[in-house]
This record gives structure tokens, sequence and C-alpha cells, in this order.
């Protein structure tokens, strides 16, 4: 890979994760980090072999530039970068993973015509499994500075092209999801537990056991109805656990999570 440069503001959870995702692709030596709190941009370029940097040569110097501010942050930050980006002879691609915020109001924010690639990763991105939706604007997906974008990311997991309309939706499932399935990991440890089970063992059965059904429901493209049916035996053990799910209403719990952190979105696109 060429020697671009992508630089991070704002190294949190998130822009951290990434950072680590995109460095296992084009090597420590080509990130730049940038946070509000330096030391904590020091340590992950420690571990990255990255360089520190503040938010102004972050922008200076990206060829790609990764926000990971919160969302209401993203306003004064570009605010402070915005001369700099204004002074630049080649602009660079702006690469916004704000949940609720649309390219539009970045580009605004940002006070420049630059292309803005609009991502929504997800935590497990950190260990290259996470599922990243992208979607772009001033940039065609042919130009050779997609494809660079696309390889470095691909250290992330799977990138997957969403139409803008639909990034708040996909992130109620993808972005948000990773609570929902760490809860029912530990719900279901909890059961081990209670059941006799060392916790460390209940943790790492539960956890195998959610990756692999994944994996199927990935790699044969069943559905999950399918996926469960063939675990029920007939007057069977698992068909009472499922019961006892029912009961507890599960199904409607999950569905109404996911409808909660998008509308919870929605709100936070309006402020
Ligand atoms: N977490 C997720 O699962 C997830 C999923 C999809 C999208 N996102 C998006 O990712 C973004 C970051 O979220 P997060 O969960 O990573 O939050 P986070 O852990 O709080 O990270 C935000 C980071 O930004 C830094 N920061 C704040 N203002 C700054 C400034 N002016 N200049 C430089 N750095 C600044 C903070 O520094 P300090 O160390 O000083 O606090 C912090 O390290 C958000 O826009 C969010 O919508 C998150």
């Amino acid at each position: 890979m060429a020697n671009e440069i992508f630089g991070f503001i704002g190294c949190g959870n998130m822009g951290g994760a990434l950072a680590t995702a995109v460095a296992r692709v084009v090597g420590g030596e080509n990130i730049l980090l940038a946070n509000r709190t330096p030391e904590k941009a020091a340590e992950l370029a420690k571990a990255l072999g990255g360089r520190t940097c503040d938010n102004a040569q972050a922008a200076r110097e990206s060829d790609f530039l990764f926000l990971g501010v919160k969302p209401h942050m993203m306003a004064g930050m570009l605010a402070g970068i915005r001369p700099v980006l204004a002074d630049r002879t080649r602009p660079c691609v702006l690469v916004s993973m704000a949940a609720g915020l649309t390219v539009a109001t970045v580009r605004d924010m940002a006070g420049v015509d630059f292309p803005v690639v609009r991502i929504n990763p997800n935590t497990p991105s950190a260990v290259g499994k996470g599922l990243v939706m992208l979607c772009a604007e001033g940039i065609e997906n042919d130009d050779p500075r997609m494809q660079v974008l696309r390889r470095a990311m691909a250290g992330a997991g799977l990138l997957d092209d969403v139409d803008e309309r639909l990034m708040d939706a996909g992130s109620a499932v993808a972005g948000c999801g990773p609570a929902f399935a760490a809860l029912m990991l530990e719900a279901l440890a909890d059961g081990g537990v209670a059941c006799g089970l060392p916790r460390a063992k209940a943790q790492m059965y539960a956890a195998q056991m959610m990756l692999g059904t994944a994996a199927l429901a990935l790699e044969t493209g069943r559905h999950p109805g399918a996926l469960k049916d063939a675990v029920c035996s007939p007057g069977g053990t698992t068909i009472q656990g499922v019961r006892a799910l029912e009961k507890g209403g599960f199904r409607s719990a999950a569905f109404e999570a996911v409808i909660a952190a998008y509308e919870a979105t929605l709100r936070l696109a309006k402020k």
C-alpha cells in the first residue's frame, strides 16, 4: 500500500478501534493520532507504532481524516480545524463515524467541499470482526482513494455500502447490537454459573456458541427460525428453554431494543 496518511481525531472506543484495524493493514508509521486528552493518543500510538499530533497537524497532513469525536462535539472540533482544511491545496477525504450526522451536515460543519465518507462501524471492528456500513459523497466509487480507503478499512471487518437514509436503522442493529448481544452473552453465562459451571467456562461457552451461531447464519444463509428448529427436538430440552425465553418476552424485548435505539438516533440528529 502506498504511503497515504491516515489521521484520527478522537481516539476513544471507536476511533481507537478503527485506528487499530487500519494500522494492521497500512502499518503504524502511516497513522497520525490526535485526542483531546493527549495521553490517550500517546498510549495508542505506542501500541500501534503510530505518531501523535494535535488536531491541526492531523487536518494538515492526513490523506484520510477520521473524525472520531462524539456527534455533539463534532461542530466544535471541526470549527477548530476549518482554517487548516481551507488552506489545504489538496483535499483530504473526511471520514465521519458520528452516529446520526449526515454527510451534508459534516461537510457544512467542516466548511470545505471535500469528499466525505460516512461510516458506521461497531466495536467488534477492534478485532477485525466488525460490520462497517459506508456511504460516500463527493467521491466516486471507482476513485483510487476509495479503493485505498476500502482496503485500509478491511482490517475492521465486513464493509457494506448502504444508502445514507438506511444508515441509522443499520446502526440500531449493528452499531448498538454488540451491547444487546453482550447482555445476552452475560445472561447465558449467569445461567451456566447457576447450573454449576465455573464463570470462565460459562462465558467462553456462551461466546463461542454465539460466534458459531452467527457464522452458521451467515455461511448457510438459513433463516434464524430454521436454525432454532434444528436444535429443538420434539419433547426435548431446548424447546423448554425457548418456552422460557418467549414467556420472558425475549423476542419482543430485542425487537423493541432496536426500535428504541433507532428513535434515539433520530432525536440525536435533530439536536
Ligand atoms: N462506540 C460505538 O459503538 C460506536 C458505534 C458507531 C459509531 N460511533 C461513533 O464514534 C464516535 C466516537 O464514539 P466513542 O464511543 O468512541 O466515544 P469516546 O470513547 O468518548 O471517544 C471520543 C474521543 O474523542 C475525543 N475528543 C473529544 N473532543 C475532542 C476534540 N475536540 N479533539 C480531539 N479529540 C476529542 C475524546 O477525548 P477524551 O479522551 O479527552 O475524552 C475521546 O477520546 C461517535 O461519533 C459515535 O457516534 C460509536
